[in-house]
């Protein structure tokens, strides 16, 4: 490609010089001719002004030493036409000059010239002749001789402007070399860009057009970098969340169909006779019920967690007095606790403290944390139920933490950070055991994040399991949950 615009620049190149050359050689020779012949005709002039000053007019036979010293042929002519003396051929052959035009002119007493054949030789020839008392001195060179000497000077005319040319044809070389080099480089980076690797750029820029094209060229390709970036991260985004939209329907089928099926069997078992069968019939009947029971568990869990995601949730914001809150909470689930003789402890706010928020849906959100503590504590296990201030983090808005820690059966560190997944569970049978439906902490996390907070676990196996998240202190503008985190809808 680089070879190929350079001959086409040097092509371009030897046709300019060409007709430049041409160009000179055209208004250079008409230049020459015209001062030359001048020049010739003053020459020719004084020859015959100083040849008649010598008195080489009435002195004949002096004359062809003189011609031979002039470089001329001298001819001397009579009143009459008839040619006296010729220094190039035989006088006496020779025919009546008196019609030749610069005889003409001489024999009326002025100067004539003229450029015609001559008679006696049949080749061109310039004439001047001049009134002498004798009659007409006439000096005449051939023509082919001038022409000559015009043609050699034509010739070294040339020659130099060509050998001026040199040092033109030098640095176009270089130059053109050069842009060749230059663009040369660009059409093949062109051609990466072409390909898709958007990932080149045009090094050594340097300055001008070229450079500018360079730079443009960089910046189209790191804009269709940045684009194609994105939109593998969207499709990337986009292909994870169409993942765990099929994971959870396929989940939501299957945590359906157990308890369905079951309840299916049974009335199809107590239908067949069963019903009479007094030692299983309360059994079977049971078993509906829990599972029924576990169905509507699991409606009334998918159904909160859609209500937030579809946005149909209507939130009621406010200042909250904090200590309020968990009060609220312990105070539900006291009697459940000791059933299990689960001491419960609570490490409260500095009296007064607020947290801007909805409370129905804080005592959602703690409910179900102090509900899992309580399902995977053993008995005589403690809870904790605190707040303190939040610390770490950004430090534009202010945050309380709210933690709910258990000292229960703890969670593996591999299961950590997948806890809060729609139907996650560490151990499906054992949640499903303890009546869980595996959303709660789905519904917890959405929850949080519609306060601008976020949640996390703390948690060492057989040790127990702390559960943290932020509330806001201040008033704050709620953002839609899509905004506030891209993932937000997966999990
Ligand atoms: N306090 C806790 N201690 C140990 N494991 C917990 C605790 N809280 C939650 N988990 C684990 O996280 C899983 C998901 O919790 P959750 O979403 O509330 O579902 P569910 O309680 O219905 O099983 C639980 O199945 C359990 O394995
Ligand atoms: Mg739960």
């Amino acid at each position: 490609m680089k070879t190929r615009i350079f001959i086409k620049f040097i092509a371009g190149l030897a046709a300019l010089i060409t007709v430049a050359l041409v160009m000179i050689g055209l208004l250079t020779s008409r230049v020459i001719d015209s001062k030359y012949m001048a020049s010739r005709w003053r020459e020719l002039d004084e020859k015959a002004s100083m040849l008649e000053a010598s008195g080489a007019a009435s002195n004949p036979e002096s004359l062809p030493a003189m011609a031979r010293a002039a470089g001329v042929r001298i001819t001397l002519i009579a009143r009459d036409g008839s040619v006296i003396a010729d220094t190039a051929t035989d006088a006496s052959h020779m025919e009546n000059h008196a019609g030749r035009p610069e005889v003409i002119e001489a024999l009326a007493g002025r100067k004539g010239a003229s450029i015609r054949r001559s008679n006696s030789f049949g080749t061109e020839y310039i004439y001047f002749a001049e009134p002498v008392p004798q009659g007409v001195l006439r000096l005449s060179v051939p023509l082919a001789e001038v022409r000559e000497e015009q043609a050699a000077i034509r010739r070294r005319t040339l020659e130099s402007a060509a050998l001026a040319f040199i040092p033109v044809v030098l640095i176009a070389l270089y130059l053109a070399h050069n842009t060749a080099d230059r663009l040369g480089s660009i059409i093949a980076y062109a051609g990466e860009l072409a390909n898709g690797n958007f990932h080149a750029r045009l090094r050594d820029l340097r300055s001008g057009e070229l450079a500018i094209l360079g730079r443009k060229l960089n910046d189209t390709s790191a804009k269709l970098e940045r684009t194609v970036q994105q939109l593998q991260t969207e499709h990337t985004e986009l292909e994870k969340l169409e993942r765990i939209r099929k994971d959870f329907v396929i989940n939501v089928s299957h945590e359906l169909r157990t308890p369905l099926a079951s309840i299916q069997g049974y009335t199809e078992t107590l239908l067949d006779g069963a019903i009479h069968d007094e030692k299983n019939n309360i059994r079977f009947l049971n078993i509906i019920r829990h599972n029924a029971e576990r169905l509507a568990r699991l409606t009334a869990d998918l159904l909160a967690l859609s209500r937030i995601e579809m946005k149909t949730q209507q939130f009621r914001f406010g200042h909250y007095r904090v200590n309020e809150l968990l009060a609220d909470v312990i105070d539900t689930i006291r009697p459940i606790a000791a059933k299990k003789r689960i001491e419960l402890r609570q490490e409260l706010a500095t009296a007064g403290a607020e947290v801007y928020c909805d409370s129905e849906a804080i005592y959602q959100i703690l409910s179900n944390l102090v509900d899992n503590a309580v399902k995977y504590t053993p008995e005589l296990g403690t809870i904790t139920i605190g707040v303190k201030p939040y610390t770490t983090g950004n430090a534009a808005a202010r945050m309380l933490e709210l933690f709910v820690q258990d000292t229960g059966i703890g969670i593996p560190v591999e299961d950590q950070s997948r806890l809060f997944e729609r139907f996650y569970r560490v151990d499906k049978a054992r949640s499903r055991e303890l009546g869980g439906t595996g959303l709660g902490l789905a519904i917890v996390k959405h929850l949080v994040r519609t306060h601008g907070g976020e949640v996390w676990v703390n948690s060492e196996i057989n040790k127990g399991a702390t559960f943290f998240f932020t509330l806001p202190v201040d008033e704050f503008e709620p953002q839609s949950q899509s905004e506030l985190h891209p993932e937000f809808t997966a999990s």
